[in-house]
């Protein structure tokens, strides 16, 4: 089996994810190649592959607008190549499944059958920090997972999630995003702790920023995936009206867990199910 992983990731929480699954697709003997979904990425032929596995982070209930965009710029296909898709989300609630619709739709269009769906529930890069204990569980339920979850894959097993109207309704009303964050994130300005670094001008998977007398100036297709903000050396970067959701510095997932107690308060009762349900 060779498998091709195309893969956005703003703070690299999916990125980490879907290395780790193709790392294991790999010690099964079979190929896996990982290319991300950027604007200055030069993309593979997905039809010389057998599987097509799509990773992203969940943004307001969907997929980033740059991963629908590079849906359709897909070749399209004459039968149905399996595909899967990887998610990652904040918080486990299940209205972030409904991030499947679009490109559900989307590849069937181009050609492909999207016969599995996985999500797993990593830190926010949003609206709070997670502890680093909370990180360290998430990985670990995640770690859980990932065995059985690559051999499915590999035997084109799995399933897809059944997305009823409410979630459906509830993840249409929140693609605004889309439409938003191009003019939110012309608005992201450096603050006076800027040094210049260029470091969210190199990482901004969009090519929204270009450094102009040593100041980031940030252009109009934004897709708020907060590379930009959360790896700024100097957190020096205002977002907006974003900018109390801010979240600045990599998780370094290697705490000691969190235990029951430990659990956020946010979602507790779903992080605590989530947790369980994988044996963690
Ligand atoms: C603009 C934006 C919107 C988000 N919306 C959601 C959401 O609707 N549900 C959720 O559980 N997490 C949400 N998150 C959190 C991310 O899905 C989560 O932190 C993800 O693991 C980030 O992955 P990445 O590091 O690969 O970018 C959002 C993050 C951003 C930046
Ligand atoms: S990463 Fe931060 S410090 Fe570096 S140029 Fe960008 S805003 Fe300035
Ligand atoms: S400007 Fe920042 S948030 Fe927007 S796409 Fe680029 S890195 Fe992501």
């Amino acid at each position: 089996m060779k498998a091709l992983f195309a893969v956005f990731s703003g703070t690299g929480n999916t990125a980490r994810v879907c290395s780790a699954l193709a790392e294991l697709f790999r010690a099964r003997g079979h190929e896996a190649d990982v290319v991300p979904i950027r604007a200055d990425s030069v993309y593979p032929d997905a039809r010389a592959y057998d599987l097509f596995v799509v990773g992203y982070p969940v943004h307001a209930f969907n997929a980033p607008a740059s991963v629908l965009k590079f849906l359709k710029s897909l070749p399209k296909e004459k039968g149905k190549r399996p595909a899967y898709l990887v998610r990652t989300s904040g918080e486990p609630l299940a209205m972030n499944d409904a991030s499947a619709v679009s490109p559900r739709r989307i590849l069937k269009k181009r050609g492909y059958a999207v016969i599995g769906e996985y999500r797993y529930v990593m830190p926010y890069n949003i609206i709070f920090r997670h502890s680093e204990g909370m990180a360290a569980r998430m990985w670990k339920a995640a770690e859980t997972a990932f065995p059985s979850d690559a051999e499915e894959m590999l035997s084109l097993g799995g399933a897809r999630k059944r997305i009823g109207p409410l979630k459906r309704m509830g993840s249409f009303a929140l693609r605004i995003e889309h439409t938003a964050m191009p003019h939110l994130g012309h608005r992201f300005k450096p603050t006076e702790k800027c040094i210049g670094c260029g470091a969210c001008a190199k990482l901004c998977p969009q090519g929204n920023i270009r450094m102009e007398d040593g100041k980031p100036k940030f252009g109009k297709s934004c897709v708020g995936c907060m590379a930009c903000a959360f790896s700024c050396p100097e957190d020096a970067l205002k977002i907006s009206l974003l900018n109390g959701w801010r979240v600045n510095g990599k998780y370094a997932f290697s705490a000691e867990p969190a235990t029951d107690d430990e659990v956020c308060k946010y979602c507790r009762k779903s992080y605590l199910r989530y947790f369980h349900q994988r044996g963690v």
